[in-house]
């Protein structure tokens, strides 16, 4: 069978809007800058040479929260999407396999090659177990920053932000566990972003589907066989 009988690239399915591809992308890379600029923050290895105008770790600390309120800032609006965007429709309906025993063992069973990949949303029950834990990680990482922040600037959104995060830090346990937290944090990233970026590949190939052009694209692409076998389960 040929390339073009095989895929169904006449009609691709619409996945993600242009607003939440950009999210991804400016999320990508806020998280890089703030892994690089947070392991300075913890442990600052470039010295000043003894002068005191240089003020390198007030600048590291500077870059890191502008690029920390970029990320809060688009973390909100794609929670907001997740909700009420274009593309929110099938990413909801994710929910009904997330919920369904049958759909996780469709799902494994798939990824050790014992059949196909059959859901009813966007994501596989296992892919948005693991995406909503990222969506959680960030949210830490947010609230135990901005902590961490109002002790940091006492003025303006930190003045403001001043006696809500002293509550959260008594919750959490003191200033160290915030620190200790937000400092973890990072781990959770650094495990995270390898496997994401091989399971991107491997159910690329494995599916034979668009799963990286789809972050650039917003379109989908499926065999036709797979396409039929789901209309037939709707
Ligand atoms: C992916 C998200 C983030 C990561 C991976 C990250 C990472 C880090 C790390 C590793 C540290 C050093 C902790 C230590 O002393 O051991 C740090 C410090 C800090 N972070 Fe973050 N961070 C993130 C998000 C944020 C956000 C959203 C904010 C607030 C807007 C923020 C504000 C701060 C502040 C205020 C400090 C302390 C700076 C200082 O002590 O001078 N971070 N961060």
């Amino acid at each position: 069978m040929g390339q073009e009988e095989k895929y169904t690239s006449d009609h691709p399915d619409f996945v993600y809007s242009s607003a939440n591809r950009i999210l991804h992308w400016i999320r990508a890379l806020v998280v890089t800058g703030l892994i690089i600029t947070g392991f300075y923050i913890a442990d600052p290895f470039l010295t000043s040479d003894g002068s005191t105008d240089k003020l390198l770790y007030a600048t590291w600390t500077k870059w890191h929260l502008i690029i920390g309120f970029i990320l809060i800032a688009s973390g909100l609006l794609r929670i907001y999407l997740f909700f009420f965007g274009k593309d929110s429709e099938g990413e909801l309906r994710s929910l009904k396999d997330f919920f369904s025993i049958k759909s996780w063992m469709v799902q494994l069973k798939s990824y050790f090659f014992l059949g196909e990949l059959r859901k009813k949303g966007f994501y596989g029950p296992l892919q948005f177990l693991t995406y909503t834990a990222i969506m959680l990680l960030l949210i830490v990482s947010s609230i135990t920053g901005l902590v961490l922040y109002v002790h940091v600037y006492h003025q303006g959104l930190g003045g403001w932000l001043y006696d809500p995060m002293r509550a959260v830090e008594a919750w959490m346990g003191g200033l160290a566990t915030v620190r200790y937290i937000h400092h973890m944090a990072i781990w959770g990233f650094l495990i995270f972003i390898p496997i994401h970026i091989y399971m991107v590949i491997w159910s690329a190939i494995r599916f034979k589907h668009a799963a990286l052009d789809v972050m650039f694209t917003g379109y989908d692409y499926h065999l036709k066989k797979e396409k039929e076998n789901k209309e037939d389960n709707t």
